[in-house]
């Protein structure tokens, strides 16, 4: 045992990484004008698709201020494009196919891609606008372990470099960039950013590219996560509206 040996030089204890790696998302919403910034009741999981499915929204949660409209014209499951949830088979491009067939019904109605039971694993993907994201009951969002499966993008203008590496940064894992009225939700499923894996690329000092959010929307309104549980991200859950 070596009492002496500085704090900032030893590896971090378990609970700061899971402190920062573990983030638990009951509703976001994000909007610029016109609405109060904080909510002033307290969150009512499942209201998300309450709102996604038209209904009125509860007085009790801040899922009322987002302003879900008409039910999505379109739903499909991300099995009708491939996707297997053996926990095992990467589904990256299953999730992207659905996103591209998905995306074009934005004008016409919105969409909604169920993620069924199962564990599915993927990289990353881009979400659209007028678009629900739902992860049914039992459904497990697995973040790849394939690094090739996180392209690397630009850095994020507010800070004009990578963060931990100089250059371009992993993709998030759900991303999306300028987009409106996008829901992230489900009946409690759960997205695990498998983030540990990132995280030793940084102890051992073999990260090149910053690591990827686990969910991240920028210049982006009208959004709203709930009734899901984020663990071991590898980078938390960025929400911004304004570009960088
Ligand atoms: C929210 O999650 C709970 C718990 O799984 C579920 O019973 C409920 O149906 C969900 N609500 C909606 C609107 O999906
Ligand atoms: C989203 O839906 C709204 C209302 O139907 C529509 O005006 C808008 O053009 C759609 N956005 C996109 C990007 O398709
Ligand atoms: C997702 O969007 C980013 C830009 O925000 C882009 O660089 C990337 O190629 C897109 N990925 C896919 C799979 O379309
Ligand atoms: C939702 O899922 C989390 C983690 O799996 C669990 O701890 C919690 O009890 C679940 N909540 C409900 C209402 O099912
Ligand atoms: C660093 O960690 C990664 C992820 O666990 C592993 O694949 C790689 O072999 C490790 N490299 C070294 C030099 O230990």
């Amino acid at each position: 045992m070596n009492f002496e040996k500085p704090l900032l030089f030893t590896r971090p204890p378990i609970w700061a990484v899971f402190a920062i790696a573990i983030t638990i998302v009951t509703v976001s919403v994000i909007n610029t004008s016109t609405i109060p910034l904080f909510p002033t009741q307290r969150v009512v999981p499942g209201d998300a698709a309450a709102r996604d499915s038209g209904s009125v929204a509860s007085k009790r949660s801040c899922a009322g201020f987002f302003r879900g409209g008409a039910a999505r014209a379109v739903t499909a499951s991300i099995r009708e494009f491939g996707g297997v949830g053996d926990g095992r088979t990467s589904n990256t491009e299953a999730f992207r196919r659905a996103l591209r067939a998905l995306e074009r019904f934005g004008d016409k109605g919105g969409s909604r891609l169920n993620v069924p039971e199962g564990r599915w694993v993927t990289g990353s993907f881009n979400l659209t606008s007028n678009f629900t994201l739902f992860l049914e009951r039992g459904a497990v969002i697995l973040g790849s372990q394939n690094e090739e499966e996180w392209p690397v993008i630009e850095p994020l203008l507010s800070y004009g470099r990578g963060r931990e590496r100089l250059g371009g940064r992993h993709i998030s894992l759900i991303h999306g960039d300028s987009l409106t009225n996008v829901v992230i939700t489900g009946e409690n499923g759960t997205i695990d950013g498998q983030g540990r894996m990132w995280w030793d690329l940084w102890w051992n000092r073999s990260l090149e590219h910053t690591r990827g959010h686990q969910v991240e929307l920028k210049n982006s309104h009208n959004v709203l996560i709930s009734n899901l549980t984020f663990i071991n991200s590898a980078a938390g859950v960025r929400i911004k509206t304004d570009k960088g």
